[in-house]
């Protein structure tokens, strides 16, 4: 009984979520690019991707245990219900504003007016500075964050500081200076017009050092409309100098861009040896046993989402700390469907014995009175 009642319940629940998921799906545009506060480092950029297994050479931190990006696997995050959605605040900016759009030879970097602001989900404030983007080529996917060992198409990086400190410069350098927000950009149906008004004026800026100005529009359209299911963890700038000064939000919804707009992105820059800028992501780097928190349950997530059998290996192979709520509330619907069930049938067996009782004379006292009015006729 109480197993055929958890069979119907499970689903049941999944599609509760689904429901609740999809609602704040349907906006998929925007992008995913990851996170950099310096790009191209204080002086000149010596340093470059080709090289980047030596960045700890020149920049020791490059070679610490709190390093960015990380593979994220779902089912060792810990859930935690204290990690409020995002909030952003002035990012959408009228045409008016123009914004600079610069090759640095690493990435295509946007700066951000001081007006934009992160005031939701961090214990503290955080002011924009820029937002940049990683991928890789043609030839396969570039995003600096893996999911389950999944790379994405691209990433998007905003990057912000600690309101506390005077400048990015300043608050770089101190364990609460940074925050990033990250997202994965994946090929999808339909353009993206938020990352459009990025692309279009890529090539203008095709060689190093180039840039252009580009007119403001809603920055937070770069960004997942759902800003509430994300990952944190403590971490550093992917770039050197790699300071380890950035508390980082990947966010779980991805951004869609058409094919055409992907490639766009991916062949349209030269670095400084005026080579194609491509696969400008760092590889993954060790844990070193930091947590990485999430802001929702990944194992119930997971079974909405349909995306392959993740989910149930997930669910299995998670113990304690997702296994809870999505328990108990799947307990409790079953005990509820086996009482329903339990009156239904007591009433059913009640109101059928009444019936053959009252059948007949039911019946026969129509025939009397059918009878009686002849009779009067
Ligand atoms: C990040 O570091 C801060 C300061 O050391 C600590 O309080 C916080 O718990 C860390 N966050 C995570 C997710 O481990
Ligand atoms: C989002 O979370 C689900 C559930 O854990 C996971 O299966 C999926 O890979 C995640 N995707 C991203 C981009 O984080
Ligand atoms: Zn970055």
């Amino acid at each position: 009984m109480n197993r055929a009642a958890l069979r119907v319940s499970l689903p049941l629940l999944a599609a509760l979520g689904r429901a609740g998921a999809s609602s704040e799906d349907d906006q998929e545009d925007g992008g995913e690019d990851s996170p950099h506060s310096q790009e191209k480092g204080p002086g000149h950029s010596h340093w470059s991707y080709e090289d980047r297994e030596h960045w700890g050479v020149d920049y020791p931190d490059c070679g610490g245990t709190m390093q960015s990006p990380i593979n994220i696997e779902t089912a060792k995050t810990i859930f935690s219900p204290e990690l409020r959605p995002i909030q952003l605040s002035g990012y959408s900016l009228p045409a008016s504003e123009k914004l600079k759009l610069r090759n640095n030879g690493h990435t295509v970097l946007l700066e951000l007016p001081k007006s934009l602001a992160i005031t939701g989900g961090y214990a503290q404030q955080y002011r924009a500075v820029q937002l940049h983007l990683h991928w890789g080529s043609p030839l396969g996917p570039g995003s600096e964050h893996t999911i389950n060992g999944h790379r994405f198409a691209a990433e998007i990086h905003v990057v912000h500081y600690n309101t506390k400190y005077e400048s990015i410069e300043e608050a770089m350098v101190h364990p609460d200076g940074l925050a990033v927000l990250g997202a994965f950009l994946e090929v999808g149906p339909k353009e993206n017009p938020y990352y459009q008004e990025i692309l279009e004026h890529l090539h203008k800026i095709q060689r190093e050092g180039e840039e252009v100005l580009v007119s403001g529009f809603n920055i937070a359209g770069l960004l997942p409309d759902n800003l509430k299911l994300y990952f944190h963890y403590n971490g550093s700038l992917t770039t050197p100098p790699c300071y380890q000064t950035v508390k980082w939000t990947v966010f779980n919804q991805t951004m869609l861009l058409s094919h055409k707009q992907m490639l766009m992105l991916v062949t349209s820059l030269r670095n400084d040896d005026s080579k194609p800028l491509q696969n400008n992501y760092r590889l993954v780097q060790g844990l070193h046993g930091r947590r990485v928190l999430a802001s929702f349950q990944t194992t119930l997530i997971s079974t909405k989402h349909s995306r392959g059998g993740d989910g149930s290996a997930a669910a299995e192979g998670h113990s304690s700390s997702s296994f809870h709520a999505g328990d108990v509330l799947a307990v409790l619907f079953g005990v509820l469907f086996a009482v329903t069930a339990l009156a239904f049938l007591l009433y059913i067996y009640k109101h059928r014995s009444q019936n053959t009782r009252l059948d007949s004379p039911t019946k026969s006292k129509v025939i009397y009175t059918a009878a009686t009015t002849e009779n009067t006729a």
